[in-house]
């Protein structure tokens, strides 16, 4: 296990944050194909392409969950393929014509993603936040962990 140093953490962090654009990105294009009335093929599309998304940010991310040796990381990694397994089936359902009522899987999918990115994924970003902050001060100040005032007082 290795924790990343400060720009690190730092970096990662945007990252997290450019591929959840990609995942919100793709989501608001199956909003707009179906406010906009859009055929069913092309709504099937942009539902396979936000799955896709989805995937491709899950697997970055449990990746540098594993790579940090993240605490929460079997937990957050669990949820993500409960979440997947939800989603693969909506798709399924929705190609085979089982679902009708578009707003409603619109409904069901932005939620869980929201919720998502609130909870687990705030954990880990506000984990690796901590990080590049104490990271910072211990290059500033130097590895030791006594106080600033302590180390102020030993220079007088
Ligand atoms: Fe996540
Ligand atoms: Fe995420």
């Amino acid at each position: 296990m290795e924790l990343p140093s400060a720009s690190e953490a730092a970096l990662e962090v945007q990252q997290i944050y450019a591929e959840h654009g990609e995942v919100t990105e793709a989501l608001n294009d199956i909003r707009s194909a179906i406010s906009l009335g859009r055929p069913r093929y092309e709504l099937a599309g942009r539902l396979t392409a936000f799955v896709t998304a989805v995937e491709r940010h899950f697997g970055s991310e449990e990746g540098l969950m594993r790579a940090i040796g993240y605490q929460g990381a079997n937990a957050h990694a669990a949820e993500h393929q409960r979440l997947l397994v939800q989603l693969r089936g909506l798709e399924r359902d929705f190609v085979a014509g089982a679902i009708r009522q578009c707003g409603a899987l619109a409904l069901f999918v932005e939620v869980w993603t929201a919720q998502h990115m609130e909870r687990q994924d705030k954990g880990l970003i506000d984990f690796l936040n901590a990080h590049a902050s104490s990271a910072m001060v211990r290059r500033a100040f130097g590895s030791h962990s006594e106080p600033m005032a302590m180390r102020a007082g030993a220079a007088a």
